[in-house]
């Protein structure tokens, strides 16, 4: 089996879905050269889980991204590109993210500012950042063909930001959540549009309702089960533009 890239960034890594990303993809069988685990504050307690698997992994690099300062992601840019030694990155996993279960009657525009800045503005910065990387991963597989292994962006969104399921969902407003994710997908949208002649995948994963601090106990799926399917999917995904869920099905914009 080959390697679903051989250079994959995931940012918000040191716990959650994150860091079952980079767990189940350095324990594959044929695991990627690099993975850049990306996270705001890897030297503080919560990136002890992080730090401990890449002792493991020599593949693991341990990198400070924080999404919502564009300082922080330029030189995390320059330091993925020192070690990829002249390649391009092949998969950038915009994953981190944040909640708020505001709804009109209790929301602030602070909240609803916050939860933009870090689940669309994060990950608009990202890409703008590790944009040439991208590139030129692209240009270095001989086939048209688009895929996760030549050069692609995923987006973890989620179907609350799904207008057309929103109608179903009105139970749980969650304004500042469900506007931020509504917006992550029509960033998908469009950078799948403008970066189709670049050879560049673009497309949203919607990972379920997973067992984390996010998704809660409550939640029916184990996160190694949803990344599983993740992984999975990117593994055979060639259409750039998808909103998909973890087991593969389309969902409604
Ligand atoms: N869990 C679910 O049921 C579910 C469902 C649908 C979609 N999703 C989506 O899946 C993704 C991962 O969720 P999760 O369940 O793994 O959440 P989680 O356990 O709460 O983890 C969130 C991750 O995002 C990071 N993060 C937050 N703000 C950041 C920032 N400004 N810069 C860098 N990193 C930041 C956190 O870092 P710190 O540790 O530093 O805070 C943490 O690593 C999110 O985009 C979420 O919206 C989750």
């Amino acid at each position: 089996m080959s390697p679903l890239a051989c250079s994959v960034l995931v940012t918000g890594s040191n716990r959650g879905i994150g860091l079952e990303l980079v767990r189940q993809l350095v324990e594959n069988t044929d695991p990627p050269e690099h993975v850049f685990a990306t996270c705001r504050n890897p030297d503080g307690p919560g990136g002890k889980a992080l730090h401990e698997l890449a002792q493991k992994h020599p593949n693991i690099h341990v990198v400070q991204l924080e999404v919502e300062d564009q300082s922080s992601v330029k030189a995390a840019a320059s330091v993925v590109e020192s070690q990829l030694k002249g390649k391009g990155l092949n998969l950038l996993i915009n994953n981190a993210g944040v909640n708020s279960f505001a709804t009109l009657e209790t929301v602030e525009q602070q909240e609803m500012l916050s939860a933009l800045n870090t689940n669309v503005v994060g990950p608009i910065l990202v890409v703008k950042e590790f944009l040439p990387l991208l590139k030129r991963a692209a240009t270095e597989t001989a086939t048209d063909r688009m895929s996760c292994s030549k050069a692609a962006i995923i987006n973890i969104s989620s179907k609350l930001g799904s207008i057309e399921l929103g109608f179903e969902l009105v139970k749980l407003p969650m304004y500042p959540y469900r506007v931020s994710k509504a917006a992550l997908n029509m960033v998908t949208a469009c950078m799948a549009e403008e970066l189709k002649k670049d050879g560049i995948l673009c497309s949203v994963i919607n990972p379920g309702w997973v067992k984390t601090d996010m998704g809660t106990e409550q939640a029916p799926l184990t996160v190694q089960c949803s990344v599983q399917g993740i992984l999975k999917v990117l593994a055979n995904l060639s259409s750039s533009g998808a909103f998909l869920n973890w087991e593969g099905n389309s969902l409604p914009w």
